[in-house]
């Protein structure tokens, strides 16, 4: 889609012409062209990055202006946000089909369009019909979503000029696409394109645009990641299918943190924030048996506390595997690996399995000790006192490392009826913990051991 143009520029004056002459009509400066190629482009990603000519200021004297956010109306999907949403921002939502990104984006352009006037919803993928049927379902009924059937991006462009909205969503950004690029909607090309072209019309406009992205078979956003880099904000909408609970992920937010997580439930009505997430992740546990600890993990500026099952049976068939839900596999085996050398726990003819109830997915080291207490209560048959939770990461000398945010860890025990916290030995000095719960700090594995099981 790109040209290249030929032009000859005096390099005195600047009079540019499209061929060189000796002598310029507008200095009178004698040899002074020099030939330049211009490339001239219809796409709209170098409109982005070239559409206007800026100069360096001193960083000292820019003045910043605080942007006044937009607030969704469900308050976990404002947090992931970052504090809700800054107008003029791309925001791309990806997730599994079916685990509800529709249903998440119908349900806040409702609220958004109650408190700030026209939403557009783009549907690419489904008829005004189905979105309908999908509204009354969720009782979504305002007076100002409007919903549009078209895949046209240009005409989706006209509509939004004329409808002035205060924020737009796509859904998706594969079902739609530019006439001027001659592949077919879905393609890495009219992806990209697109996208640029949808952050040009935000930008103009200073709305937010959503974007629903879908994801392929490896676990990326469709368009391997090109999308990932133009947006502003890139969420993943993730859970067990399975599952009620569906988690919404930052991994990248220009105007936020990308730590936070926003937890919701499915239910018949559609999404509702979960306000309690630590409570309700525990309310369906079995106490008393072998294998299940409680741990406290960090996620963003919320402790959460899960449960973690584990499940030492030994291998009859081939070689011994360990399986894990919700935890990355290779950091289970690194506590096995610890717990073979410095415990001589030997559970190499064994399979393991470990299970983070609820369908979330940690990636947090401080649940490492209560990973591995899970381990070893079931192996020996011992359960761990139901109302401890445990807290630490696991170095490979069978130290127990020093967490952040441990008071906030405990203090949300505390307020859940816990009765003792196991920590790390590092955190005491910081510790200043609300209520009755009994604080009982270990340097290495074989403290815990004593302590817990
Ligand atoms: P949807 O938003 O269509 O998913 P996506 O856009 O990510 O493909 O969600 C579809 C699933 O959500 C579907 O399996 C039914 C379920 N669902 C509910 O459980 N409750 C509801 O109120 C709605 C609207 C959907
Ligand atoms: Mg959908």
């Amino acid at each position: 889609m790109a040209q290249a143009k030929h032009k000859f520029v005096c390099q005195k004056c600047g009079y540019t012409t499209p061929r060189g002459l000796g002598k310029c009509p507008s200095c009178q400066a004698w040899n002074s062209f020099t030939e330049e190629t211009e490339i001239v482009s219809t796409s709209p990603l170098h409109r982005v990055i070239s559409h206007q000519s800026n100069t360096p200021e001193i960083i000292a004297h820019v003045t910043a202006t605080d942007v006044e956010r937009q607030f969704t109306g469900m308050p976990e999907f404002d947090r992931v946000l970052g504090g809700g949403i800054v107008p003029g921002s791309v925001i791309l939502i990806g997730g599994d089909p079916g685990i509800g990104k529709s249903t998440l984006l119908l349900q806040a352009s409702d609220a958004l369009s109650c408190k700030y006037g026209n939403v557009l919803y783009v549907s690419g993928e489904e008829s005004v019909n189905q979105t309908k049927i999908r509204s009354n379902r969720l009782g979504v009924n305002s007076d100002t979503l409007y919903v549009l059937c078209e895949n046209n991006l240009e005409l989706i462009e006209k509509q939004i000029e004329k409808l002035q909205p205060q924020a737009v969503v796509i859904d998706s950004i594969q079902s739609v696409y530019l006439t001027d690029f001659q592949s077919a909607p879905g393609s890495i090309t009219q992806i990209r394109e697109c996208a640029a072209q949808l952050l040009i019309c935000a930008k103009k406009q200073n709305i937010p645009i959503f974007l629903v992205g879908h994801v392929t078979k490896e676990g990326n956003l469709a368009g391997p990641r090109v999308l990932e880099h133009i947006v502003d904000t890139v969420l993943y909408f993730e859970g067990e299918r399975h599952h009620i609970y569906r988690v919404l992920r930052a991994t990248k937010n220009r105007f936020g943190s990308t730590n936070e997580l926003g937890i919701f439930e499915m239910q018949n009505k559609g999404l509702v924030d979960v306000k309690n997430p630590s409570q309700l992740f525990l309310s369906d546990r079995e106490e008393n048996i072998s294998g299940s600890v409680v741990v406290s993990s960090m996620e963003g500026t919320r402790p959460l506390l899960l449960e973690v099952q584990a499940l030492v049976v030994p291998t009859h068939f081939g070689t011994p595997r360990n399986t894990a839900t919700g935890i990355d596999r290779n950091r289970v085996a690194l506590l096995i690996a610890v717990l073979n050398k410095r415990v001589g726990l030997d559970i190499g003819d064994s399979d393991a399995f470990v299970n983070i109830t609820g369908g979330i997915r940690i990636d947090e080291p401080g649940i490492d000790l209560g990973v591995l207490m899970a381990i070893i209560s079931n192996h020996q048959n011992k359960p761990i006192d139901p109302r401890t939770v445990i807290i630490g990461e696991v170095g490979l000398g069978g130290e127990i490392r020093p967490v952040p945010h441990i008071e906030r860890r405990i203090n949300e025990a505390a307020k859940l009826g816990f009765s003792r916290a196991v920590f790390p030995d590092y955190n005491q000095k910081s510790i200043d913990v609300k209520g009755t719960i009994e604080l009982i700090s270990v340097k290495n594995i074989y403290d815990s051991l004593k302590i817990l099981v």
